[in-house]
Parts: structure tokens; C-alpha cells; sequence
């Protein structure tokens, strides 16, 4: 029963031209999504650059592609991403909204798109990265928050309840796999929230990790933190990069070490019972975001460019 999902590659900024769109043009990449795992997350489709092409619009097509892909295979859905500082339309972030425009705006989009897949999509992630890694509100950065202060986020979550009650509603954020300052902040402020009844269910670590930063050895003590709050955990777009210099192949070794770093956060997420599902950011290699965000690193996902399964998926398997 445990869940393992992947992200949905398609529409990233950066999508390498030379390919198809995964998603609707790779056959082979349809059936492995289909068989391989039980949820589905938006690797760039829900978020408001895709959906709102302007201030009047909703563009639901790629969204809803998903959701349909995922009915059609018995998977989850994992929605990403509602509040967030990064991929906004233009027309939101140099608009000159005042605050009460912004919150209209906000509230309106909550409404439109939790309620359109109401009951179709079991979890989403409701605040992405609201702190930095000092464990700092993004005052700067996040539109939200620096207009409105940080009372929005819970107006978000309580939006996103009234509009599907069924929906599990998640805390995410990268570097939180560790007890430090950053997954620290956000434990004060789910503990503030559910105080006043905010409907918080959730705390999720992205799990982006990287051979030469080392595993978060406190990951399995910091999900325990969360949970003896009453929150689910999940591990949300979990890959391992690595150091690839000039496009080389990664070493025996760098393959070994990346096996264990998948399995040690998947045997840390399903030692915590309230831990309830593990999502890899995507396949196959040349799919994945990290070369682009990462110059010189690469090979982070558990599938070869042809589909053959590496070490990490393996001991995936093993860990289950
Ligand atoms: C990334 C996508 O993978 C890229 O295709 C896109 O260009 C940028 O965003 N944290 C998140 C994800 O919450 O939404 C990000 O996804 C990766 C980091």
C-alpha cells in the first residue's frame, strides 16, 4: 500500500529542445509512468506560469491531461504547487496590485483550481519554500507574503480545505530533511497554525540530494518530529546528483553511493508510519531538471536514457 510517485516531465523552462514533450510524445516514458508507480505530481503544469496565462485565465489543458493519465492507471495525484515564489506569471509579479487585489487573486485561484479537481487529487502542496534556508519568511522574494504578511498562508490552506475537504494539505520545501533551522522554522509555524485550527495536514521534504553534500543523517528523526505533531510526511521529488564533469558518465562508485542515498530516504520515510508516499523528481536522466539548474552535475534519477534500470532502482526494490 505504500505509495511511489514520480513528477510529470514537460513545460520546464528549460526543456531540452532535441526531445519530444515527454509526456504526450514519448511512449516508452508513458508506459514506465503508468507501471511503475501510483501517484503523479506536476512537474511544472499547475504551477501559475502554466496556469494562468493572464489575469482572466484559466489554461487547465496539460493539468488536466495528468489528472485523466492518472485516473485512467488507478494513481494518485499529488498537486504542486498553490503559494510559491517562483514560476508567477509576469502579470502577477509586475502588476501593482494592492494588497486586497493580491488576496482576491489568490483566493480566486485557490478556489478555481482545488475545487476543479476536487476529489481527484489526494494531496497538495499548498506553501512551496516559504523560508530560505536561515529559516527566514521570504519576504523578499515570495509576493505573497511580502505584500500580505505571513497571515496568508494560513488563509491558503483554509481556501484550499473549503474547496476540497478530502484533500491532504502540505508544508514543502528543499534542505527540511535535516532538524535545521530551516525545517525547524517550519515545525514553529505548523505548531502556531494548528493551534488556531488552520487545516495544516502535512510536511513534506523535496529530497533533492547531492552525492557531495552528504545524506541528511537526522532525515528519519526530523519526519518524527512532524508526525508526533499529527502531520503525514512525505519525501516529494526526491533525486541524487552528482559531479559530472564535461558531461561524463558517472562512476562505478558515484552509482553506488547514489543507490544508497535513494534507499536510506526511502527506508527513512517508511520507517515513520505517518510518512506516506516517496515521489522521484522525474525520469530518465536526460529528462531531469538538475543539469540545467546544476551545471556539471547530472545523472540523478534511477532510469538510463534507454529505460534500463540503475543501481538506485534497485535498491529501491530492495528497500521495499
Ligand atoms: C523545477 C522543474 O523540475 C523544472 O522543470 C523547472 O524549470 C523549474 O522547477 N523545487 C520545486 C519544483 O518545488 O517545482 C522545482 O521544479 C524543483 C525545485
Amino acid at each position: 500500500g505504500f505509495v511511489i510517485g514520480s513528477a510529470v516531465a514537460g513545460g520546464g523552462h528549460h526543456q531540452d529542445e532535441d526531445y519530444p514533450d515527454p509526456f504526450t510524445g514519448d511512449q516508452a516514458y508513458r508506459q514506465l509512468l503508468a507501471q511503475e508507480f501510483s501517484s503523479l505530481s506536476a512537474e511544472n503544469q499547475m504551477k501559475w506560469d502554466h496556469l494562468r496565462p493572464s489575469p482572466d485565465e484559466y489554461a487547465f489543458e496539460d493539468a488536466d491531461a495528468i489528472v485523466e493519465f492518472a485516473q485512467a492507471n488507478g494513481q494518485d495525484v499529488r498537486g504542486h504547487t498553490l503559494l510559491w515564489h517562483s514560476q508567477n506569471p509576469d502579470w502577477l509579479e509586475n502588476g501593482n496590485y494592492s494588497p486586497e487585489e493580491l488576496r482576491a487573486i489568490l483566493q480566486d485561484h485557490v478556489e478555481t483550481v482545488v475545487g476543479r479537481y476536487a476529489g481527484q487529487i489526494q494531496q497538495w502542496d499548498v506553501a512551496n519554500e516559504i523560508f530560505d534556508d536561515g529559516g527566514n519568511l521570504r519576504t523578499g522574494d515570495n509576493i505573497w507574503i511580502r505584500e500580505l504578511g505571513v497571515e496568508i498562508v494560513g488563509d491558503a490552506f483554509r481556501w484550499a480545505h473549503a474547496a476540497d475537504p478530502s484533500a491532504e494539505l502540505y508544508f514543502n520545501d528543499y534542505n527540511v530533511e535535516d532538524v535545521n533551522a530551516k525545517s525547524d522554522a517550519y515545525y514553529e509555524l505548523t505548531r502556531e497554525l494548528l493551534a488556531e485550527g488552520v487545516p495544516v495536514h502535512g510536511f513534506s521534504a523535496q529530497t533533492h540530494l547531492a552525492l557531495q553534500y552528504g545524506f541528511p543523517s537526522s532525515l528519519q528523526r526530523n519526519l518524527e518530529r512532524f508526525e508526533a505533531l499529527g502531520l503525514a510526511t512525505a519525501l516529494t521529488e526526491v533525486d541524487v546528483r552528482m559531479q559530472l564533469p564535461d558531461g561524463g558518465e558517472p562512476t562505478e562508485q558515484q552509482l553506488e553511493e547514489q543507490a544508497d542515498y535513494y534507499a536510506r530516504a526511502l527506508e527513512a520515510c517508511l520507517n515513520v508510519s505517518g510518512c506516506e508516499s516517496f515521489t522521484v523528481w522525474g525520469f530518465p536522466d536526460r529528462y531531469s531538471w538538475v543539469p540545467n539548474t546544476f551545471p556539471g552535475e547530472g545523472g540523478a534519477t534511477i532510469y538510463w536514457d534507454d529505460y534500463t534500470s540503475k543501481p538506485a532502482y534497485d535498491a529501491l526494490r530492495e528497500t521495499l
